[in-house]
């Protein structure tokens, strides 16, 4: 992916400065290499293929060469105490803004942020912090958005549960995966410009409006303890309202909860 083609992609925040790179171990190492040198708020990593991408809970991200959108975003959240939360949900409103609204395909949030399309994964997302004095300085968000991973290459283990771009509109999209990363680039901007402006019932709203577990019967995996109930609520920053069948309500956060499934 050529640099030079996201230099005038006039956001605020993000994307101001986009590397791209052919192959990397993961685009996240490169986010926190650029952090140890002092990388600019926004700066995006770009990379054809990762050889070692990760997701949440050291599961491998299967990242085949310009099969994919695979980045990552250097971020500073410090303005004030719930940013951190709410970086965790613009990654995967961002990609379910831009598959809702330029694709017109049905989009939603299995939470905390896998974005889904007929009940098959298309994305994924992993916000990495690191702590300094109890206050997060630097975060690292990676995106993984499968845009044309044809059936033949994908691993047999995730073939039932993920999909892609190409097979979700039906056809080789025209449009090339710098386009569509230019676009997912400006949504995030536009989502994270919403967290510096205190837009908050927008995030919470979009948060409630393409969750696909919101009022749905779950079981939950924390630690070695299954939980079931029904989902009553949904917030960036507090995670979900688990209402238990003993009457119990107890919120929840992505930190804690291992594996959510809709029952
Ligand atoms: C998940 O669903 O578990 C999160 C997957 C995140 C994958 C992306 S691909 C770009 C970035 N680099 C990584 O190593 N991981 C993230």
């Amino acid at each position: 992916m050529e640099e030079n083609y996201f230099s005038n992609l006039n956001t605020k925040t993000i994307g101001k400065k986009v590397q791209c790179h052919k192959k990397v171990t993961s685009t996240n190492d490169l986010g926190w290499l650029e952090v140890s040198r002092g990388a600019e708020e926004g700066t995006v990593i770009l990379a054809d293929e990762q050889l070692k991408g990760r997701g949440r809970f050291g599961r491998d991200w299967f990242s085949p060469s310009q099969k994919g959108i695979w980045l990552s975003v250097v971020l500073y959240p410090s303005r004030f105490p719930e940013e951190t939360f709410l970086l965790m949900s613009i990654g995967a409103l961002a990609v379910a803004d831009l598959l809702k609204n330029k694709f017109g395909l049905p989009a939603s949030i299995r939470w905390p942020n896998d974005v889904i399309i007929n009940n098959k994964k298309i994305a994924g997302i992993i916000v990495e912090s690191k702590y300094i004095n109890k206050s997060p300085n630097a975060t690292v968000m990676g995106i993984g958005l499968n845009i044309d991973i044809p059936d033949s290459e994908i691993p047999p283990d995730l073939k039932d549960i993920t999909t892609s771009l190409t097979k979700e509109t039906n056809k080789a999209t025209s449009i090339g995966i710098k386009e569509i990363a230019a676009d997912l680039i400006c949504l995030l901007d536009k989502w994270h410009d919403k967290i510096i402006n205190r837009e908050l019932e927008t995030i919470q709203d979009a948060w409630r409006n393409f969750s696909c577990v919101m009022n749905k019967s779950v079981s939950v995996k924390i630690k070695d303890k299954i939980l079931e109930g029904k989902i009553i609520d949904l917030d960036p920053c507090k995670g979900f309202a688990l209402l238990e069948s003993n009457g119990n309500t107890n919120w929840l956060r992505g930190e804690t909860v291992e594996m959510l499934r809709l029952i």
